[in-house]
């Protein structure tokens, strides 16, 4: 990755979400965003977000988000974040910062991953910070977790970490995979992730047996992947997926993000496997289920989950990166 000179005013840059095979779900230390646990993702090829950084001489942070002002919680959010890279930088200049989200925005889909990856990248470049892709993720990561993964294109693996320095993310090898994204409900989902994971730390009794499982199966997932073992991927995602609703099921009081409609397509995906169609689940924080099947799988899959849910199909996409100011600009501005 390389700064132009045309990125000194406006920095731009773009990303996607990602969905994990292995999930992050618990922080070990909430200020500095350390995972329990290590996880692995596919970073998406649709639902990018673009982000442009402007520094403003007014004397704080504005945030736009698709042509509209956002204040209160999202910009406190951006406002934090970007204090750490002031902090970083010794620069301590404010700055617009303009979003453009094609994510339905907490709709479980990672639009905080693929928001704070391109928005890591672009504060990155406007500030002059470093650029590399492990400096990028464990800045990344500050603003979201799942965004560490964001900034790594196709698979990649969270390294929990045990400091700052060490929390990051890198690609890893193994098989192209496909993921149909079938959006049950789009609309906002009742708990964030924050506040959910810290209930489940809190006050689920199986958080530790989800970290001990979880911390089994990352490893296995990385021999399967680099076996290329699509069956065996698909196996453990679906296991994981399904032990993390068990944790968060449990948190008292319980959270539940998985409808009727979820489950409507967890068992279709269970009736088409049984029919002999390579395909499995997962699902994030909230009600949408992400089938999980080798690209030659995709029309059987389509065919199959036609009807229960809005269907995307997704492949392996790229990871974050500068876009020139100009199409950014039209873009943020929904030109
Ligand atoms: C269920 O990254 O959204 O998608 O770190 O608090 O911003 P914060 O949470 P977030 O959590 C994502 C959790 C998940 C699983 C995953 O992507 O690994």
């Amino acid at each position: 990755m390389s700064v132009a000179s045309d990125y000194s005013s406006v920095a731009c840059a773009r990303a996607f979400p990602n969905i994990a095979l292995i999930k992050y779900w618990g922080k070990c230390d909430e200020r500095l965003m350390l995972p329990f646990t290590d996880s692995v993702s596919m970073t998406l090829d649709i639902f990018p977000t673009t982000t442009s950084v402007e520094f403003t001489s007014a004397g704080d942070d504005r945030l736009v988000l698709d042509g509209a002002e956002i204040r209160g919680a999202p910009l406190d959010r951006v406002r934090r974040f970007l204090d750490i890279v002031r902090e970083r930088a010794g620069d301590i200049r404010h700055a617009l910062v303009r979003t453009r989200n094609t994510v339905p925005t907490g709709a479980g889909l990672a639009s905080s991953a693929a928001g704070f990856a391109a928005l890591a990248l672009a504060a990155s470049a406007a500030w002059r910070l470093p650029l590399d892709e492990t400096s990028v993720s464990r800045l990344a990561r500050r603003g979201s977790g799942s965004a560490t993964r964001s900034v790594i294109p196709g698979l990649a693996v969270w390294h929990a970490g045990h400091d700052d320095e060490s929390s990051s993310a890198e690609p890893i090898v193994g098989p192209r995979l496909a993921m149909v994204v079938a959006v049950v409900d789009a609309s906002r989902k009742k708990m964030s992730s924050r506040e959910a994971m810290r209930r489940t730390v809190a006050t689920s009794p199986y958080f530790d047996g989800w970290v001990s499982s979880t911390r089994r199966m990352t490893g296995e997932m990385l021999d399967a992947c680099r076996r290329g073992d699509v069956r065996r991927i698909g196996e453990l995602a679906e296991m994981n997926a399904l032990r993390m609703h068990a944790v968060i099921e449990a948190s008292d009081p319980p959270i539940r993000y998985l409808s009727a409609g979820s489950v409507a397509v967890l068992d279709r995906v269970t009736a088409l496997r049984d029919a002999g169609v390579d395909v499995w689940a997962t699902a994030d924080a909230g009600p949408n289920v992400v089938a999980i099947c080798d690209p030659s799988e995709v029309g059987r899959v389509v065919e199959g989950l036609k009807g229960l849910a809005r269907l995307h199909v997704a492949h392996p996409g790229p990871g974050a990166s500068l876009v020139p100011a100009a199409e950014s600009a039209a873009e943020v501005v929904g030109a």
